[in-house]
């Protein structure tokens, strides 16, 4: 296991589009290890959700799990596709590990359907609404060069850490 370093915005690794991952590769060895190794970096981070493009590799593999209130399994996506975005939109504030210390709020559908592989190479078609929903999609956003950043219709809520735990911290997401 190993915790890997994490590209930060204004690396050009995080504005590529990512290549998708052989099928035959995923069963490997190496390619397990890298997917722990993911798990483990976002972990030690404190995140929800980790996109390969972050760890400086531009592959279409995203690592994702959240324990407590809004909870949503440990998920490993591969080649993933949305096929279908629900109707309804949610405001959530969002954060990334390669955009230190800032939130900013974003709209996005709050459901949507995926398509993937997962850490065995099998396919994956299901559900996903809410948090889970949310965090699909920024990390799937990032296997295409995009970061929240870009997502936000009003830059005026950018926010620092220490002002979002101050001001906004019990705000809830809004469901639009
Ligand atoms: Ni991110």
């Amino acid at each position: 296991m190993a915790i890997l370093p994490i590209a930060k915005v204004g690396n050009p690794v995080l504005r590529k589009i990512a290549e998708p991952v052989a099928p035959e590769v995923i069963p490997t060895r190496d390619y397990q290890q890298f997917i722990d190794d993911m798990f483990e970096t976002m972990i030690e981070h404190e995140g929800i959700g980790l996109a390969a493009p972050q760890v400086s590799r531009s592959e279409q593999l995203v690592v994702m799990g959240c324990e407590g209130e809004n909870a949503f399994p440990r998920t490993v996506l591969l080649n993933p596709r949305i096929v279908f975005y629900g109707p309804a939109q949610v405001e959530m504030w969002e954060g990334c590990l390669s955009v230190d210390g800032l939130r900013g709020k974003v709209t996005r559908p709050s459901s949507i359907r995926v398509q993937a592989l997962d850490r065995q190479g099998q396919p994956l078609d299901f559900d996903a609404s809410g948090l889970f929903a949310v965090c699909i999609q920024h990390e799937m956003d990032h296997l295409i060069g995009q970061l929240f950043l870009d997502r936000m219709s009003d830059l005026s809520t950018l926010t620092q850490l220490k002002e979002f735990d101050a001001y906004w911290k019990q705000e809830p997401a809004t469901v639009i």
